[in-house]
């Protein structure tokens, strides 16, 4: 059982660079993203009635960055229940520790690009929200 006691959520801005020819954003461990960033992984082709998520994690830190089209990510943490609309490639949501998502409302040209602080490992994931609620129980 983890010893980091964490369940935090933020709303990041990135800097965009943009000149007459367009936009760019720079992603890089610990200087814009808050850990080093050894995963990324992305969501696409979802289907419009399709939600993913319905679970946290206990160590994770992740930053999910809708690079492309929108979604709905609904996040739940010690602090209460938020929803954030996630439509934009310079927004990035912040999620360390104990956070239940859902992420719902798909548009067809969503890109959801994921940043990790480690290689998946199922050990890591709280699937089940009674056992969440409960963990989060603890932290209070
Ligand atoms: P899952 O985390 O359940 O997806 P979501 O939370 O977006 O609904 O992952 C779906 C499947 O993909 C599951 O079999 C685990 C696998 N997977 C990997 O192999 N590596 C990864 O980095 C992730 C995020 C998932």
């Amino acid at each position: 059982m983890s010893d980091r006691f964490v369940s935090e959520v933020k709303l990041f801005n990135f800097t965009e660079i943009a000149d007459g020819r367009g936009k760019l954003i720079s992603l890089e461990s610990n200087i814009n993203i808050p850990f080093d960033v050894k995963r990324v992984y992305y969501l696409y082709s979802t289907k419009k009635e399709a939600a993913r998520g319905f679970h946290a994690h206990i160590e994770l830190k992740q930053m999910a960055i809708c690079i492309s089209g929108s979604c709905i990510i609904d996040v739940e943490t010690v602090k209460g229940k938020t929803s954030f609309t996630m439509n934009c490639p310079n927004k990035g949501l912040f999620m360390d520790g104990i956070v239940w998502r859902e992420i719902r409302n798909f548009s067809d040209d969503c890109v959801l690009l994921v940043l990790a602080d480690a290689i998946y490992t199922e050990d890591d994931y709280i699937r089940d929200y009674d056992s969440f609620s409960l963990r989060l129980k603890s932290l209070t």
